[in-house]
């Protein structure tokens, strides 16, 4: 049976190197696992991503933004998600509708009806089935993210690493109410623990779901 989870969090939470730790033990067990990310995940939504995360592109405004997201999300949700799962796979999601109400609602300010009404026209009602947060303090987070741009020769996707540190508080702050609305759906892992044990917090995690639902 197919299962679709996402992976949340702040700047430099570490889901980044969480998410292909996990997908890699998850192949090893035999698993057929699909490793996708937002935005981003497929050419087109690939191009709008490197619009969104420009550093240059400080002018753009909280609407055109949120439009931006929803627009990677629908062709991503359709290119590869939607295949993905008929195909009965695990698909790893870095990111999807939880950071829109994270970052542009809570933290932008942006109506939150307004979200969940791109995010439904974007998805066409599709849910994750399980979401792993993986929490850290924003002073950990952001130093993480800060000293891997630094040492980074990619393109300079640090438009939102630019942020006020009261931003990024919103997003953590965003996160847990998400998750303390949603406790069925969403785990919370602590992201400030040793590589290790964060891994197999999540795996564990991973496991006990689809033993219960998948058999
Ligand atoms: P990443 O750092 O996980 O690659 O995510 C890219 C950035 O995009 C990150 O700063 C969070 C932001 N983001 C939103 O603001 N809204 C969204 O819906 C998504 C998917 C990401």
């Amino acid at each position: 049976m197919s299962s679709f989870i996402t992976f949340e969090g702040i700047e430099g939470c570490g889901k980044t190197t969480q998410i292909q730790r996990v997908a890699e033990l998850l192949r090893s067990e035999n698993h057929t696992v699909q490793l996708t990310r937002e935005p981003g995940g497929c050419p087109i939504a690939d191009q709008i991503r490197t619009i969104l995360l420009d550093a240059d592109n400080r002018a753009m405004v909280p609407e055109t933004e949120l439009l931006l997201y929803a627009a990677a999300r629908a062709q991503h949700v359709a290119e590869i998600i939607r295949p993905a799962l008929a195909a009965n796979r695990i698909v790893l999601c870095d990111r999807f509708t939880d950071a829109t109400y994270a970052y542009q609602g809570f933290a932008r300010g942006l109506d939150k009806n307004m979200v969940s009404h791109l995010n439904s026209l974007a998805t066409g009602g599709l849910i994750p089935d399980l979401t792993i947060l993986v929490d850290c303090p924003v002073s950990i987070g952001l130093g993480r993210a800060k000293a891997r741009i630094a040492s980074s020769s990619g393109p300079r996707e640090e438009r939102f690493e630019q942020e006020a540190l009261q931003f990024h508080d919103q997003v953590r702050a965003g996160y847990l109410q998400l998750a303390a609305k949603n406790p069925n759906r969403f785990r919370i892992i602590d992201g400030t623990a040793p590589i290790e044990r964060v891994t197999a917090a999540i795996h564990q995690q991973i496991t006990t779901y689809l033993t219960s639902h998948t058999g």
